[in-house]
């Protein structure tokens, strides 16, 4: 038995008999039973990833959260899994929210960001008594309090502010700077009247404040520089309101590994921000407030893998050697809009040397819908198993049925037993929603 796991994770990708084994499945078995592309999630992984918030942030600091982005993967099962674990979750859209609906989310504990959310998704978060609505706009806040309004209801809010901080990241995945579609900048004569206005109302508990400074960070410095920006607006918001905030949500953004990548462990960057905040609290004069994060990527991303079913190879002499394979951006469009980059192994020679240079394509017609470019992988044949690594978070998420693909099915495994969580699309699902007008008939 060969660990492909790296030392500072969890075991969960084995090598028995040159078979890659994933949280105790067999890949290939998983492949045969449940079809090619598939999404596979090792509930081992995800477990494990809460229980390290829950040691290292949650339970050294009492009445902290954990708000899992369910954007990075959202399906019934998984919102279940998470409420299990005794997480919140971070909706963005109707969708989600109705999905943590469906599966039973308790109400309280969902958090819901988005910078234009629609009236509908309004009623339906205040209806349903979620815990937070973040607010991104000046007009949103108008917008909650005709519906509290009309349907007797009050619930708690903060505002999402762009700190202004610069992260090192993918600039589409920047979301803290001050050029954004999210959240309030914090110029005076924007912040403090939407503040006030939110303390004065009476349909809304004001709390705090929320940022996000990007996604896919490995360095503490643009928290802790967003983190004096809102300590700052917090002492600025007692002296001018006499309000003192109580809570304040630092987004998510914890980076993983996808190929070299190391993968900080989550107090990396929460025990800094906690002693800044509470340094401040005691300089200050301020109760502690609760601190929110809302971890996607890090709670999912290495728990996913997908497999790929290899077709037609084809050597361009001199050029590149393209490994087609029966799924593509439909399924994983990262490579394709951010440039990611992934590695895998040959699931049926997972002990085999990786010996080429190869670029994995998928079926789209579509140059740029590349899985993997250069690639090292043992020397492959039509038919063998590819399996894709620390596919997780933003895969099932951003599928597509471009080329009317279908989207593959998804497995949830755990210690060597698995269950279909999501149905592979058919082609009659592809068309469910289609009318031919009687005039075309
Ligand atoms: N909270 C807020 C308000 C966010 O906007 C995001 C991500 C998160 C939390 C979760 O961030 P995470 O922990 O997953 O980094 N599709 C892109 C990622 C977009 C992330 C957008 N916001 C990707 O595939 O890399």
């Amino acid at each position: 038995m060969v660990n492909l796991d790296r030392e500072d994770s969890f075991v969960i990708k084995e090598v028995k008999d040159g078979i890659l084994y994933f949280d105790g499945c067999n890949t290939l078995e998983l492949a045969k039973q449940y079809g090619t592309p598939l999404y596979v999630l090792s509930e081992t992984d995800i477990v494990s990833r809460f229980a390290a918030l829950r040691t290292s942030f949650l339970e050294k600091w009492p009445g902290s959260r954990a708000a899992y982005a369910c954007k990075a993967f959202c399906t019934p099962a998984m919102l279940a899994l998470t409420a299990r674990e005794g997480m919140c979750i971070d909706v963005v859209s109707g969708g989600e929210l109705y999905t943590a609906i469906s599966s039973r989310f308790p109400p309280e504990r969902i958090e819901f960001n988005g910078n234009n959310k629609l009236p509908s998704e309004l009623e339906l978060a205040i209806q349903y008594g979620i815990g937070r609505i973040i607010i991104d706009s000046p007009q949103e806040l108008a917008l909650i309090e005709k519906i509290c309004a009309a349907r007797k209801k009050r619930v708690k809010v903060l505002y999402r502010v762009t700190p202004g901080v610069q992260a090192d990241t993918h600039d589409y995945i920047i979301t803290g700077k001050k050029d954004s579609k999210f959240g309030l900048p914090m110029d005076d004569d924007i912040i403090f009247p939407s503040i006030e206005a939110a303390i004065h109302s009476p349909y809304v508990d004001f709390l705090g404040v929320h940022f996000h400074v990007g996604s896919q960070l490995f360095e503490v410095r643009p928290y802790l520089e967003a983190v004096d920006t809102v300590l700052d607006l917090m002492k600025q918001t007692r002296e001018r309101f006499g309000c003192d905030m109580t809570e304040l949500n630092l987004g998510g953004g914890f980076g993983v590994t996808y190929t070299d990548e190391v993968r900080q462990p989550f107090d990396y960057f929460l025990a800094p921000v906690m002693e800044k905040i509470a340094a401040f609290c005691q300089r200050e004069g301020f109760e502690r407030p609760a601190l929110v994060v809302e971890p996607g990527r890090s709670i999912v991303a290495e728990a996913g893998i997908n497999l790929y079913t290899i077709g037609s190879i084809k050597d361009i002499p001199g050029v590149r050697k393209y490994l087609s394979v029966d799924g593509g951006m439909t399924d994983n469009i990262r490579h394709a809009l951010y440039q990611a980059v992934y590695t895998g192994v040959i699931a049926n020679k997972a002990d085999a040397p990786a010996e080429e240079a190869v670029t994995v394509c998928g079926k789209c017609c579509e140059s740029g819908d590349i899985l993997m470019r250069d690639a090292k992988l043992p020397k492959a044949e039509p038919g063998d198993i590819l399996a894709m690594f620390s596919t997780g978070a933003y895969g099932f998420s951003m599928a597509s049925n471009y080329n009317s693909s279908p989207i593959p099915a998804v497995v949830l495994v755990k210690e060597g037993q698995s269950d279909l969580i999501v149905r592979r699309q058919s082609y009659e699902d592809l068309i469910s929603n289609a009318i031919i007008p009687q005039r075309l008939k």
